[in-house]
């Protein structure tokens, strides 16, 4: 069964993008009852929100098909999500007003379980009663995602504005679907493909597209983790709600990460760091007719990293027939606790095939799966492995 989320909607200009909201809760799986203040409903019709929700649009707290909806609605509710939040649905909620049927919701519901998305005029915002009201409402455990700086309806530009669909989303999410294991560790996922540089306009790399490692940072990032993408050359969007270094060589790559080691819970090396380097690279466009370039291995950055405590996924792509064959020879040669064996067929695609090695020997196959379906199951090989570690109460 999905998990429910509640959204509601209260009367901003802004109230145009909560379709777009809903929208992407249900693609993310949720069941999501609609609740529209009054001043919502002027701004945009409930049809729109009855074509997107199978779950109902509610606006009326005294309707008697919707009696005592402040309650039922809550129940197996993982969260409220007010959006977009005006500055009088805030205040109402920092005050314990219960006048219509959100507001009644909203002081209902356990603080904690609330995220509010604020849209307003920037003085409205920055007015000391409006920051009261959110800081009392942190106070007390409930959620923001603080409004943006950029172009208001009222014409000018400041804060205030609504933060992006796609971001209010992942929020929500993260606070919906937060792993017991995973919620607030720092994981780092690399991506992509490395480049060594021949002269200023060639460089040597492969055909990595990142699409796995940008995958496993939004599976991560969904479950709560807080992520940091460091992400070589990709061929796909960069995901939303992640920190990311970019890197261009295998030295930068290995110096951004020892920096971030101490501080971090698990790294996923799914990066397809470029093998070879010239011994020397020129300083101006080559222009010999025949040419001959001296490379060399670059350094291997997963066994150049200093020890840690880290869980270490490695990934490995072979292009023989047996692609596991070495996979876990690279396991125990790089101190991993598990490693990602990978056919080179499925390098730049968006399926893949997979086996992952534990260092225990067992084994997980996975045939023909979108990376988005390997990624996830990733983060639960990742969470079991943290939780090993853990120290047991
Ligand atoms: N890796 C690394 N440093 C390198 C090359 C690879 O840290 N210079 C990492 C990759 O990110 C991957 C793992 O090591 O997680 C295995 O990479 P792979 O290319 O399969 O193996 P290599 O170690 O490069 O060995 P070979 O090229 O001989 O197969």
């Amino acid at each position: 069964m999905n998990e429910r989320l509640l959204l509601g909607v209260s009367g901003s200009i802004a109230a145009y993008k909560a379709p777009l909201i809903l929208r992407k809760l249900t693609e993310q799986g949720f069941s999501v009852p609609v609740v529209l203040t009054r001043a919502a409903s002027r701004f945009i019709g409930r049809v729109t929100f009855e074509s997107l929700t199978k779950e109902g649009v509610y606006d009326n707290l005294w309707a008697r098909r919707q009696a005592l909806s402040h309650i039922s609605l809550l129940d197996g509710t993982r969260l409220v999500l007010v959006a977009p939040a005006t500055a009088n649905i805030i205040a109402k909620a920092a005050s314990g007003i219960a006048d219509d049927l959100l507001s009644s919701i909203l002081l209902a519901a356990d603080p904690g379980k609330v995220l509010f998305a604020p849209a307003m005029n920037q003085g409205m915002w920055e007015n000391p009663a409006t920051q009261e009201n959110v800081n009392r409402l942190k106070k007390r455990g409930a959620n923001f995602v603080e409004p943006g700086f950029g172009k208001l309806a009222c014409g000018v530009t400041g804060e205030g504005r609504l933060a992006e669909p796609d971001e209010i989303a992942l929020a929500a999410e993260r606070l919906a679907r937060a792993h017991p294991v995973l919620a607030d560790k720092r994981i780092v996922v690399t991506a992509g493909r490395t480049e060594e540089e021949i002269d200023p306009v060639r460089v040597i790399t492969n055909r990595s597209s990142g699409r796995m490692g940008t995958e496993l940072a939004k599976a991560f990032a969904r479950r709560g983790a807080e992520v940091t993408l460091v992400a070589g050359e990709i061929s796909v969007p960069l995901p939303c709600g992640v920190n990311v270094i970019r890197v261009r060589s295998a030295i930068e790559m290995l110096a951004e990460l020892t920096a971030i080691l101490p501080s971090t819970d698990a790294l996923l090396m799914a990066a397809a760091i470029a093998d070879y380097t010239p011994v020397q690279s020129a300083s101006s466009k080559l222009k010999d007719k025949d040419l001959s370039i001296k490379i060399t291995r670059t350094p291997d950055v997963l066994g150049a990293l200093p020890d840690s405590s880290a869980v270490l996924i490695g990934f490995s792509v072979e292009t023989e027939p047996d692609w596991t064959k070495t996979a876990s020879e690279k396991l125990s040669a790089k101190n991993l606790d598990a490693i990602v064996a990978n056919p080179a067929t499925v390098i730049g695609g968006e399926q893949t095939e997979a086996e992952i090695i534990f260092t225990s020997g067992k084994r997980m196959r996975c045939t023909s799966v979108a990376k988005e379906v390997l990624a996830t199951k990733l983060v639960e090989v990742v969470a079991e492995l943290l939780a090993d570690k853990e120290p047991h109460a």
